[in-house]
């Protein structure tokens, strides 16, 4: 079974998902990590480069095309579900999850990470929450159609396992 973790960029996904697909013993695809391995580039450096519209071209076509083990847990980026069909493709082909969490909360783990995600780039703290809260109404769209939805607030990957195989 293929488990991808959904949800804004901050809210454990691949924190999680490492803890996650040692639990259950899956192997565990970072989408973000595949698509650096395939540009050579940090995503960064390929947005400045490229711009977002390759950037996601780029990351569905990953997505979609990628070899993925039998059984896996696939971290997947922020923006993956809201571009293209991929939210649809996800839900075809595995079991989606969103980690639910609320805007202020992902600021606070956001606020250190800011530089590495082209995004977020010179956001100040201000800047920062309205940002998420604007993006979170737009793809909140997208991130609910997953077949689970968990809070992210003290999620543990424990609770999460918990949730695969109640639902399997
Ligand atoms: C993005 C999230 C990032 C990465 C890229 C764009 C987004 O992944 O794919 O910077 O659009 O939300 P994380 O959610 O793993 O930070």
């Amino acid at each position: 079974m293929k488990i991808f973790l959904i949800g804004f960029m901050g809210c454990g996904k691949t924190t999680l998902g490492k803890k996650l697909a040692v639990k259950m013993a899956y192997n565990l695809i970072d989408l973000d990590h595949k698509v650096e391995e395939a540009t050579g580039s940090t995503i960064a450096d390929y947005f400045s480069a490229h711009g977002e519209e390759a950037f996601r071209k780029l990351e569905s076509d990953t997505l979609k095309n990628w070899d993925y083990p039998t059984n896996c847990v696939v971290a997947t980026g922020g923006g993956t579900p809201c571009f293209f069909d991929n939210m649809d493709w996800m839900n075809a082909n595995g079991l989606t999850i969103y980690i639910d969490m609320p805007a202020i909360a992902l600021a606070k783990r956001l606020e250190k990470g800011v530089a590495k995600r082209p995004l977020l780039r010179g956001l100040t703290e201000a800047a920062l929450v309205n940002f998420i809260e604007e993006k979170l109404t737009d793809r909140r769209l997208f991130y609910q159609k997953s077949k689970l939805t968990i809070s992210g607030i003290n999620l543990t990957p424990d609770v999460l396992r918990a949730a695969v195989l109640a639902y399997r």
